[in-house]
């Protein structure tokens, strides 16, 4: 029997050590130049918080949007996940989130009479039993299979399990990845579809430069806030000592390649340490650590990235200015 373990162990605040993957992450980030940190570790209990005041800013159109256009094309959405056959199917979600925009799909396979288990995938079990209890409560026919996985786990976690796989991957989070990335990630997510599998993906479409940049520039700050959120939880999680006021937020849009990029800007010299890496960093006045990525696409690059991936673009549900598409992916052949 393995000895108890003293409970401070596990609640100091050095709680993570040098090898926890944020401690990794920082310190490849930052040994590196230019300097870089990944958006992933802005969704700490404050960064979700934060993420959810940015969904309500007048500036940030994607979510309302793509809300507005699953809300109007929702019937053709469900027919289009559901199979021909009526067969049960399996509708995954990656990062699902508050589930606010899945639920609109949910209601209406559930109106429709629709036999299919729902998996929000997660690799935080707290985040997928939080969507499974709501679910719970506020659809209680609704079948809900949490899955606690890497997105590109969570398919071959059902393998054997009869039925399609719809797989939902909502928000324009692809725009996270760098190019590289993500056809790396599309592959690995296409190469565990079988031919009767689909995938619904949103992707934020290239508009107008100014609308672009001002949606991630907040006249409120809310994103500012978000993003040197990520110094906070360095500190509180690797006992780093860097001094919020010496950080600013930058966000510009490139409107040639469609990088919408985040920075971190540190307005004087300094050194920064971080105890739990044991490491001093020293940064220039006005140097940058980029935080973000948030592609924006054009309809033709979409078709080339599911193309490279064996995809085909079998739909596209867009909104009246075309501003954010969720597109229906099919295996090729
Ligand atoms: C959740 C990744 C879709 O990139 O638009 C919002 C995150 N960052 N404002 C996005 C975010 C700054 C958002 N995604």
């Amino acid at each position: 029997m393995p000895a108890p373990q003293p409970t401070l162990l596990a609640t100091a605040p050095d709680a993570s050590p040098a090898s926890s993957p944020l401690a990794q992450h920082v310190l490849q980030g930052l040994s590196r130049q230019p300097r870089a940190l990944s958006s992933m570790y802005f969704y700490d209990e404050v960064g979700s918080q934060l993420f959810q005041q940015i969904m309500a800013l007048p500036e940030y159109y994607p979510t309302r949007t793509e809300f507005g256009l699953l809300t109007q094309h929702r019937q053709a959405i469900s027919q289009a996940l559901t199979p021909a056959d009526g067969q049960p199917f399996h509708l995954l979600e990656l990062g699902a989130g508050d589930g606010l925009k899945t639920k609109i799909l949910l209601r209406e396979l559930l109106d429709r009479n629709t036999r299919f288990t729902y998996a929000p995938v997660d690799i935080s079990p707290s985040a997928v039993e939080g969507l499974a209890t709501s679910l719970r409560t506020e659809l209680p026919t609704l079948q809900v299979q949490p899955l606690v996985a890497e997105y590109t786990t969570a398919l071959a976690e059902l393998h054997g399990q009869p039925g399609r796989k719809a797989v939902l991957f909502l928000g324009s989070t692809i725009g996270n990845f760098p190019p590289a990335e993500r056809q790396q990630f599309l592959g690995a997510l296409a190469a565990q579809l079988g031919p009767d599998d689909r995938l619904l993906i949103g992707f934020d479409l290239r508009k107008g430069p100014r609308q672009i940049r001002a949606a991630y520039d907040d006249a409120q700050g809310v994103t500012a806030a978000f993003n040197l959120n990520l110094l906070t939880r360095i500190n509180r999680e690797l006992g780093a000592d860097f001094d919020l006021a010496a950080w600013e937020h930058f966000a510009d849009y490139d409107p040639q390649t469609g990088a919408m990029r985040s920075f971190l800007v540190s307005n004087r010299a300094q050194t920064v340490h971080i105890a739990a890496l044991e490491r001093t960093f020293a940064f220039e006045a006005w140097e940058a650590i980029h935080t973000e990525n948030s592609f924006k696409f054009t309809p033709p690059q979409i078709e080339a990235l599911a193309a490279a991936a064996g995809l085909r673009v079998q739909q596209v549900f867009s909104d009246e200015q075309q501003w954010f598409a969720d597109v229906l992916l099919a295996p090729l052949s």
